[in-house]
C-alpha cells in the first residue's frame, strides 16, 4: 500500500488539503488575463497550488505553461527553457519549429528534438547566435512575447506560470522586470502567476519605483488551517488500515509547527515506522518514536549548519527556540539568554533570517524547519 502523505513534491491532488478559496481566485484571475503575484515563505505550498490552478484552467480550455525561474544558471539559458516551454504547447514540432522562426527570426533559433535525462523526447531551444547584452535584451523582448502570439495563432486562452519569481533578479538587475512587464501588459489573453519564495525580495519587486508596481493583484499564501489539516492527516492514516489515537493529527501539525512540508514529513514517516512495524493503531508515542529517528538521520547536518553560525547566532538561535520568538529584544530575555545588547541580538537575527534559518512570522521569530528547532532544544545548550 502506497504512503498517502507527500512531501518534497509538488502535492498530487488526492493529497491536496484546502486552499480552495486561494486556488478558485488564482484559477478566476487566470482565466480573466490578471498578471497575478503569489507570495509565500518556502514550503507553505505556492507550487502545489499553481499546478492546480494551471490544471484547472487547462479543463477550462487554457493553454498552459509552467516554468521555474530558478532552475536556470544564466539569463540566456533561462530564455531558452522558456521558448522550449512554451513551444510544448504548439502541436507537430515541424510546425512548431517553422512557428519559431517566424516569430523570432533575428535571433536564429535551432530547435531540435531531444530525449531529455529520463529519456523523453521534447524540443531543445538554443540561440547561438546571441551574444552580446544588447542581443540577449533584444531576444528577450521577443521571447516575452511569444505567448501573447500563441493565443493570437490558437485562439485559445493562455495561462502562464513563472515559479521562484524572485530569482529573476539575478539575471540582470532592473531591466528584466521592464522587458517582462511591457511584454505582459499588453497580453489581454494570457494570465500571469508569478510565484516568490523570498517575500522581502518579492514585496520590493512591487514596491511603487519598480517595474512592476501595481502590475496585478498580489496573494499572500498563509500556512493551511490547522483545523482542515489535522483531520485529513487522520483520515489517511484510518483509510490505509492504521487507526489514528484521537488527537493525533493535531499533534502532528503542532510538532510541525504547522509548516505545510514539515507535516506532511512528519506523518509520512510515522506512516512509514507504522507499517513496518505492522501496526494497526498510531499514538503520540509513536510519533515521538519517529521524531528521534528523523533526529539522529538529520544530526550530521544540524550539527554543520551549527557549526557555521557565530556564538552569538547560536545563543540567539537558542532563545528563539526557547523563548518560542517572542520579545527576544528585552532586557529580561537577554539577561536570561545572555545575549548581549540589544542591536547585537537585532544583527544576529538578521543573519539567522538571511540564512532562511528563522522566519518572522506577523507576532514572533520561528525556526523555518521544525526538526532544527527540535535539535537545538534537545542538544545545544
Ligand atoms: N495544499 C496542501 N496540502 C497538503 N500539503 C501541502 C499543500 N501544499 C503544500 N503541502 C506540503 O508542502 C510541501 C511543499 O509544497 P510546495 O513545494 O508546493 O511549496 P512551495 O511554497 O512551492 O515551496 P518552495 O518555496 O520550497 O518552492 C509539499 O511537498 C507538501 O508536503
Ligand atoms: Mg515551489
Amino acid at each position: 500500500m502506497e504512503n498517502p502523505f507527500v512531501y518534497g513534491e509538488v502535492v498530487p491532488a488526492a493529497s491536496f488539503v484546502d486552499r480552495i478559496d486561494e486556488l478558485d481566485r488564482l484559477v478566476r484571475d487566470l482565466a480573466s488575463g490578471q498578471k497575478v503575484f503569489l507570495i509565500s515563505p518556502r514550503r507553505y505550498g505556492k507550487s502545489s497550488l499553481i499546478r492546480q490552478a494551471l490544471r484547472a484552467a487547462g479543463r477550462r480550455g487554457a493553454l498552459t505553461a509552467e516554468i521555474t525561474v530558478s532552475s536556470y544558471s544564466s539569463y540566456l539559458a533561462f530564455l531558452e527553457g522558456y521558448t522550449r516551454t512554451l513551444l510544448t504547447v504548439q502541436t507537430g514540432w515541424e510546425k512548431a519549429r517553422t512557428w519559431l522562426r517566424d516569430a523570432i527570426g533575428a535571433a536564429r533559433p535551432e530547435v531540435r528534438l531531444e530525449a531529455d535525462s529520463s529519456g523523453v523526447m521534447g524540443f531543445a531551444v538554443k540561440f547561438p547566435t546571441v551574444r552580446t547584452e544588447r542581443d540577449i535584451s533584444r531576444l528577450a523582448a521577443d521571447v516575452f512575447a511569444l505567448p501573447g502570439r500563441i493565443c493570437d495563432l490558437r485562439g485559445r486562452t493562455m495561462a502562464i506560470a513563472l515559479d521562484e519569481f524572485q530569482a529573476i533578479r539575478g539575471f540582470n538587475g532592473g531591466s528584466v522586470e521592464h522587458t517582462i512587464r511591457a511584454a505582459v501588459q499588453h497580453q489581454r489573453s494570457v494570465g500571469y502567476v508569478f510565484a516568490g519564495s523570498e517575500p522581502s525580495l518579492m514585496e520590493r519587486m512591487l514596491g511603487s519605483k519598480r517595474p512592476f508596481y501595481k502590475a496585478g493583484p498580489v496573494m499572500r499564501l498563509e500556512k493551511i488551517p490547522p483545523e482542515l489539516f489535522a483531520p485529513f492527516i487522520e483520515s489517511r492514516f484510518s483509510k490505509t488500515g492504521i487507526k489514528p489515537e484521537p488527537g493525533l493529527g493535531m499533534s502532528i501539525v503542532d510538532l510541525a509547527g504547522n509548516m505545510p512540508y514539515d507535516v506532511q514529513r512528519l506523518a509520512h514517516e510515522s506512516w512509514d515506522d507504522a507499517k513496518a512495524a505492522g501496526k494497526r493503531r498510531i499514538g503520540v508515542e509513536d510519533l515521538h518514536h519517529t521524531l528521534h529517528r528523523l533526529l539522529a538521520e538529520q544530526d550530521t547536518m544540524f550539527e554543520a549548519v551549527w557549526q557555521r553560525l557565530t556564538l552569538g547566532q547560536r545563543a540567539t538561535l537558542r532563545a528563539v527556540v526557547l523563548a518560542e520568538g517572542r520579545e527576544l529584544l528585552s532586557a529580561d530575555l537577554r539577561e536570561r539568554y545572555r545575549l548581549g545588547g540589544s542591536s547585537t541580538v537585532q544583527a544576529a537575527l538578521q543573519a539567522l533570517v538571511r540564512e532562511d534559518l528563522i522566519a518572522r512570522d506577523p507576532d514572533r521569530y520561528a525556526v523555518v524547519d521544525s526538526l532544527m528547532r527540535e535539535w537545538i532544544a534537545r542538544k545545544t545548550f
